[in-house]
Parts: structure tokens; C-alpha cells; sequence
């Protein structure tokens, strides 16, 4: 069968571990898909970079023009992983317009423009997936969506910024200051380009948001969710938080109520005995609760270049696959019920 070509826009940290990772396993890639998928094209506006990771790859065209391949012919999966919200959503709606799947890990985009992405998708009759997005390289928007699909979600709640849990974790585990241990998930690729996005919560607000759109069928409401990040903690409060049996973990909650639907971000106290309170370093974990299933756990490398590279091969697998199902029998990744849930209302925590 032809192959699949895909077009790579963005080889920074996720996007350089896409491609090595896609190149290393594509025997066993192509074996669980059952079609070769290939990086025919690759944009970045540092194209030294482009050359260093594809060297001795002849196959793969080259160009700073992110739209280039958004429209390109021959291209049948956009793999945005440019982050920010002014080229990669023009990108993105470029690729939507002229009937291309894409594949996203910029959670930012989809929790403030989700709603204009996916009903552009939906227009257009193809895929948005993004499960790289949420958690890294936990498998968390599939669970969601097919292992949990028989349930009514009653809550999520979890560790979903690496880059504040390895900052906690060294803060206690090492006594490190606020400051050092930043610089350090800086250093090892954890943090977003602004890393403002980690330590004050939004990054965790982007991810729960996305995932109550899923679990509760709702629009993405970032603007309502409530966010506290971890920028006021100090070692004493980690200390004390010790000493009386706790440990500090920034989660991010999402709640079915009968007056609405919390969402939240901010640290919480949790015994230091339970499963959650033992997530160390760029771990996430993640608790969801099914009205059939009660509570799953989830736990994995939440940031890094291999591990969310694995969740966007995933996609581009589940991607493919789903390319060749019947359009009109398609149902939206996040797929939305306007009608029942759109007024729902939001339970701020001010
Ligand atoms: N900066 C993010 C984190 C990257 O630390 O979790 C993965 O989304």
C-alpha cells in the first residue's frame, strides 16, 4: 500500500524525538499499522537544525515555510509541533482547509482555540488528534476516549506539569531552591519555551481543560478554569507539609457536580502514603474515575523528547488507521454534545 507521507512542522525538542523515534522503530511501526509512514517534509525556520537530525536522509524536503507543507499535495498528515498560537494555529486551520489530518502536542492552542479548531475538523471531515497534548507520553486521551468509553466520568485529578513536579521533588527530595531546580528542567528539555506556563499553572489549566472537554463532552473552557501555580511555595511549606505526613503536588482537577462542572489547578496536601503522593521528578499520574470502572490510575513520563514522541507516533498510527474508515462513519476526537452541555455551568473557586 503507498505509504504515508507526513509533513513535520517544528524540530525542537518533541519534534526531533518524532523523527529519531519514527526512524528507529519503523519496522515495528509500519507492522502494528500496516503502512509505512514516512517524513517527506519538514519546516523549521532553523534549517541547520533540519540538517543535523535528517543527515544522510535524502528523502526528506526541507523549507522555513511552515504553510508550504500545510498545503502541500502530497502531504496527508501535518504534525504541528511549532508551539504558540500564531503560526501553528494558521498552520493547522491551512492543513484543516485543504483536507489534511493533523497531529498536535500544543495544548495551549487547543485549551484557548479548541473550539474553532475542532469545528473546522469537523467541517472539513478530518482528524485533529492531540494526545500529546495531555501527560506526555501517557496514553491518557485514548484512555479516555475508548478504554473508559462505556463510563460517566465523575472526576479526573493529577500530576500533569512535569516540569513543577520535578521541581517539587527536588525542592524536598534535595533540598535544591525554587530557582536551581527550574534552571535544571529547563536544562533537560521539561519546561515550555515561556516556563512562566509551568510554574503558575497554566500549562496543567491547558490539560485539564482538554481533558474535561473529552470526559464531559463540553467546549474547552480554559478561561473558567481557576489556576494557582507553585510560584509561592517555599522549603519550609514543603518541610512543614512533611513533617505533619504530607507532601505539596500541583494537580489539576476536573469534577461532575450537580451544579456544574469544576475546574481547577492549584497545590494540594496530599498523605504522603497514597500512590499519587509518591509521583517523583517529570512523572505525571493521573486518577480517573468511571461510574462502571471506579478509579484508574495512569502514570508515565509526562515531558521529554522520546516520550512525547511517543504519544505523537500514536497519533500518526491511530491517524493512519482511521484514514481508512468511511468518512462520514468518523466521530470526532473530541466530539462535543452542544446541545446537552454547552450551558453547563463552570465552578469557579475564587
Ligand atoms: N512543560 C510541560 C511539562 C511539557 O512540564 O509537563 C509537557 O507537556
Amino acid at each position: 500500500m503507498k505509504p504515508i507521507h507526513v509533513g513535520l512542522l517544528g524540530v525542537g525538542t518533541v519534534g526531533g524525538g518524532t523523527y529519531t523515534v519514527l526512524r528507529r522503530n519503523q519496522q515495528e511501526i509500519t507492522r502494528r499499522t500496516g503502512r509505512n509512514i514516512i517524513i517527506r517534509m519538514i519546516a523549521d525556520l532553523d534549517q541547520e537544525r533540519i540538517r543535523t537530525l535528517t543527515a544522510g536522509d535524502n528523502d526528506v524536503v526541507a523549507t522555513s515555510d511552515a504553510l508550504e507543507i500545510a498545503r502541500h499535495p502530497d502531504i496527508d498528515i501535518v504534525v504541528e509541533l511549532i508551539g504558540g498560537q500564531t503560526i501553528a494555529k494558521q498552520a493547522i486551520l491551512e492543513a484543516i482547509a485543504h483536507g489534511k489530518h493533523v497531529v498536535t502536542a500544543n495544548k495551549a492552542l487547543l485549551a484557548n482555540h479548541g473550539n474553532e479548531i475542532f469545528a473546522a475538523a469537523q467541517q472539513h471531515n478530518v482528524i485533529v488528534a492531540f494526545e500529546a497534548a495531555v501527560a506526555g507520553g501517557i496514553p491518557i486521551i485514548k484512555a479516555l476516549r475508548e478504554g473508559l468509553a462505556a463510563n460517566q466520568i465523575e472526576w479526573i485529578a493529577g500530576i500533569i506539569n512535569g516540569t513543577s513536579n520535578y521541581i517539587l521533588s527536588e525542592m524536598r527530595t534535595k533540598g535544591l531552591d525554587f530557582d536551581t531546580a527550574l534552571a535544571s528542567a529547563q536544562q533537560l528539555g521539561y519546561a515550555e519555551a515561556d516556563p512562566t506556563f509551568d510554574i503558575k499553572g497554566f500549562d496543567a489549566a491547558h490539560k485539564i481543560t482538554i481533558m474535561a472537554a473529552l470526559a464531559f463532552g463540553i467546549p474547552v473552557r480554559f478561561d473558567q478554569t481557576y489556576i494557582e501555580g507553585i510560584t509561592q511555595l517555599a522549603n519550609e511549606d514543603i518541610r512543614y507539609a512533611e513533617e505533619l505526613g504530607y507532601r505539596i503536588k500541583l494537580l489539576g482537577i476536573t469534577k461532575r457536580t450537580s451544579s456544574g462542572i469544576e475546574l481547577r489547578v492549584h497545590p494540594t496536601l496530599i498523605p504522603a502514603k497514597r500512590l499519587i503522593a509518591n509521583v517523583e521528578g517529570v512523572m505525571n499520574a493521573i486518577i480517573a474515575q468511571g461510574d462502571a470502572v471506579g478509579p484508574t490510575l495512569y502514570y508515565g513520563a509526562g515531558a521529554g523528547a522520546e516520550p512525547t514522541a511517543s504519544a505523537v507516533i500514536a497519533d500518526l498510527v491511530d491517524v493512519t488507521r482511521l484514514m481508512t474508515s468511511n468518512p462520514e462513519h468518523r466521530v470526532p476526537v473530541l466530539a462535543f454534545l452542544p446541545e446537552l452541555l454547552s450551558d453547563t455551568p463552570i465552578i469557579s473557586m475564587e
